[in-house]
């Protein structure tokens, strides 16, 4: 596994795949990697011929500077995760290479960025493309993979690259689950026993949501809100049913595949969970 810091390694990295006749598949990330993480690498190994990493804690993505500095960094340890996944390639640019000095040009997905959770978190997702973009030019990938967990960043990236026509295919992965169906998350070691049991309550509530005969936002919004509702360890926080591929508010019956994104407190733990359920 080649280990580089700069644009200029990784481009040379890069070409000797490319002059091989190889595929990239990229899986950019900010590193402290978790199985989530190593899901996205194995998904990249199944579509490309080569792997590569970026590990990058995007300073530009962070609303508070003290958000960006308590950002967890462990670069041994994902290295050692990364060389054990048969990765090929990590680049670790710095930062006055991403957005070199006098930097000014930003990317935005102007309406998607400012929906939901952007609306909560202003500049962040455009932190992200604006990142994504460069990320997409250092490395050229042909296809590169991010979490369905992070649902708007998904719709974001993908509506990015057709916009500006970047030749790479997005794969969305799935969640990883566990066997009882819980969202993977580094967050449910912090759920005592009986919140954990609890929490399974997301993934029942979309089951629930998914069953149901004659959907409608209406009836998917109050199965959902209903089943959380009846258990008393969680604390809804969170209900947005939009248009699966533009995000764009939804009312009345199901004509199109709709994305649920939902989250619950449970015992302090806000956990989150997302399905996209089709009429
Ligand atoms: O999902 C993440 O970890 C980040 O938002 C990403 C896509 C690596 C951009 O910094």
């Amino acid at each position: 596994m080649q280990v580089v810091r700069t644009i200029a390694d990784c481009r040379t990295a890069t070409g000797a795949f490319r002059s091989a006749g190889e595929t990239i598949g990229l899986v950019p990330t900010m590193g402290f990697l978790h199985a989530g993480h190593m899901e996205l690498v194995a998904t990249a190994k199944s579509k490309a011929d080569r792997v590569a990493v970026t590990i990058f804690v995007n300073p530009t993505q962070f609303g508070e500077a003290s958000d960006l500095d308590s950002y967890p960094r462990d670069e041994e340890r994902d290295l050692e995760m990364l060389r054990a996944a048969g990765v090929d390639l990590v680049l670790i640019p710095d930062v006055s290479d991403v957005y070199p000095d006098g930097d000014e040009t930003i990317v935005e997905t102007t309406r998607m960025a400012n929906i939901l959770h952007g609306e909560v978190r202003p500049g962040h997702f455009r932190g992200v493309t604006t990142v994504v973009a460069r990320l997409f030019n250092f490395v050229q990938p042909d296809v590169a993979c991010f979490g369905e967990k992070d649902y708007q960043q998904l719709q974001i990236i993908k509506r990015m690259t057709r916009d500006l026509a970047f030749p790479i295919e997005i794969i969305g992965v799935p969640i990883v689950r566990e066997n009882d169906g819980l969202a993977m998350s580094s967050r449910n070691v912090r759920l005592n026993a009986e919140d954990r049991q609890a929490a399974l309550v997301l993934s029942r509530s979309l089951d629930a949501a998914e069953a149901l005969k004659n959907k409608s936002v209406d009836s998917l919004r109050d199965t959902i809100a209903n089943t959380i509702h009846a258990e008393p360890r969680a604390t809804l926080r969170g209900l947005d049913i939009v248009q699966a591929e533009s995000l764009a508010d939804l009312a009345g019956p199901l004509t199109t595949p709709a994305a649920i994104m939902l989250s619950a407190e449970f015992g302090g733990v806000l956990l989150l969970d997302q399905r996209v359920i089709t009429p």
